[in-house]
């Protein structure tokens, strides 16, 4: 994810750019042809230039404890504590331990492409930075399109996993129980996939606007508050660990494969959200005492904690109770309630709604940073990233997409939000990954504080997988117009980001002016 609540650098309004040339020699619509806005580079040291430009006097204060402890603070979340329930049931078995080591070697190769990257380019922005710099515009203006998305709908998703866990929270310790048909949506099935008839999500469109308030305000995450909250998570999840192996009965695990491997590459794809977040860690280069060193620590440690404390949940989430009962909102609480550990089911909807809200901020503050840095770079209209003058954040953006975000959580199912979230974060990867060979290629002496080795291969291997996941990922998922909704939802996105770029980003970004400016100055008539 491409920001993180804690650290982030307060927002600057947008400096004007040099817009005098643009209005000497006028662009007409589509007077820039694909392959040339494709081609539009910026440059590196421009990057590296409006970075420390944006950041200037923040405070280098993160080492390599802290930066581990954001990266975990970010991962876990709705992945670990819900879907992993509705994946076991409907996907993988008790195989769903097979999928998360599956997705945790893909996240792993990613995380590495990540590690290479951000120590070369140690500016925020994160996979849409890195792309400008490589693929061109056009590219990073779907990456940044692409990352919304993953921002949005992962909101989206997180917020209907909260929600499962208040309702869980409110009925044990209080006996109150929210009407079903403002539990859920109306395209919600309960375990046996029999509608719920629900009418809307309440307590999920109601965290993401209260949320909203929040980041509008301004509002963030101390440094300590986050360090807190992530140790309670760790803790709970470890919690659950210990008293839940004295519950385990091994005859719980069989059939150990019970959907084949297509059932375990499927869980795979679908749990693949439970690793999100990793790569929030990239986008605090300029707030890391030593970036070149740190981050690569950041990413990888983190990842490989989350990698382990997963797997052990899994093995012992289904050796508790038996895999089909699992598709419920809250299924690591309910595996503890139906041990008859009553206490300990409260104590982890407490540890997993004050989690799973860290995460909610962390997305839907990246989802404005992102935003920020395309209407930098003059990709989106400046009125929609304005920056409030006192609470200094983008009200207009923030707003708008708190909104969106809320209706959907309203209304859709988790399992088709988690999807689409993985779809977009796994192309992301995909052009992470392209975006190592590329810097290798053009930049083969520039500093690395971090060097995969073998690099091309490992990127290669990382793009790969990452499209072997998004192709599982329409692997029994609900057929829209007959292709797999994931696959619909995404494609749609990037069509309407595809318009939207040569409509407006394609004349109006900073490069394109530029690309006036220097024109009209070579021209013989301005001679
Ligand atoms: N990995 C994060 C979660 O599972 C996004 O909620």
């Amino acid at each position: 994810m491409a920001g993180v609540v804690s650290h982030a650098p307060p927002l600057r309004r947008h400096r004007k750019p040099n817009r005098p040339a643009a209005r000497q020699v006028p662009a007409a619509f589509g007077a820039y042809n694909v392959s040339h806005v494709a081609n539009r580079v910026k440059p590196l040291e421009r990057i590296i230039a409006e970075g420390s430009d944006d950041t200037r006097g923040l405070k280098r204060a993160l080492g390599p404890l802290g930066l581990i402890a954001m990266g975990i603070g970010a991962i876990i979340g709705t992945g670990i504590f819900v879907l992993t329930g509705v994946a076991a049931a409907t996907r993988a078995g008790p195989a769903l331990t097979i999928s998360f080591i599956v997705a945790g070697i893909v996240s792993a190769l990613a995380g590495l492409c990540y590690a290479e990257v951000a120590s070369s380019i140690p500016i925020s922005g994160s996979a849409y930075t890195y792309t400008y710099a490589t693929l061109g515009e056009l590219m990073a203006w779907l990456v940044g399109w692409d990352l919304i998305l993953e921002y949005a709908v992962g909101a989206s998703t997180v917020a209907v996993g909260w929600s499962g866990y208040f309702a869980s929270l409110l009925q044990t310790a209080f006996g109150i129980v929210i009407p079903q048909q403002f539990q859920h949506g109306p395209y919600d099935v309960g375990p046996t996939g029999a509608p719920l008839h629900g009418i809307a999500n309440l307590p999920a469109a109601g965290i993401i606007l209260l949320i909203t308030l929040l980041l509008i305000k301004g509002t963030r995450e101390s440094s300590l508050v986050n360090s807190i909250i992530v140790t309670v998570k760790v803790a709970i999840v470890l919690f659950f660990i210990i008293i839940g192996i004295g519950h385990i009965n091994p005859a719980n695990w069989h059939p150990f494969m019970p959907y084949g491997w297509a059932g375990v590459f499927s869980g795979a794809a679908f749990i693949f959200f439970a690793y999100i977040g990793f790569d929030a860690v990239s986008t605090t280069a300029e707030e890391a005492k030593n970036p070149k060193r740190d981050l690569p620590i950041g990413i990888l440690g983190s990842l490989a904690i989350c990698t382990v404390l997963y797997i052990a949940v899994v093995i012992v989430l289904t050796g508790m109770v038996p895999y089909t009962s699992l598709n419920v909102a809250s299924p690591v609480a309910y595996a503890a309630i139906r041990a008859g550990l009553n206490w300990a089911g409260l104590l982890i909807s407490i540890g997993a709604i004050a989690g799973l809200t860290t995460v909610l901020l962390t997305m839907m503050f990246g989802q404005s940073r992102i935003f920020f840095s395309m209407s930098r770079d003059g990709l989106v209209p400046k009125f929609i990233a304005w920056v409030h003058p006192t609470w200094r954040t983008p009200v207009v953006s923030t707003a708008i997409f708190g909104v969106l975000i809320a209706l959907a959580a309203a209304f859709e199912p988790i399992g088709i939000l988690g999807s689409i979230t993985n779809m977009g974060t796994l192309f992301a990867f995909v052009l992470v990954s392209i975006a190592l060979i590329i810097l290798r290629r053009r930049h083969p002496d520039m500093s690395r504080g971090f060097r995969v080795p073998a690099g091309p291969l490992v990127a290669v291997l990382a793009a790969l997988t990452s499209i072997f996941l998004m192709i599982f990922l329409g692997y029994r998922s609900p057929l829209w117009l007959h292709i797999p909704a994931p696959w619909l939802a995404w494609i749609v996105w990037l069509a309407i980001g595809y318009v939207l770029y040569l409509a407006y980003g394609s004349r109006r970004s900073t490069m394109a002016a530029d690309e006036r400016a220097a024109a009209a100055a070579s021209s013989p008539s301005s001679r």
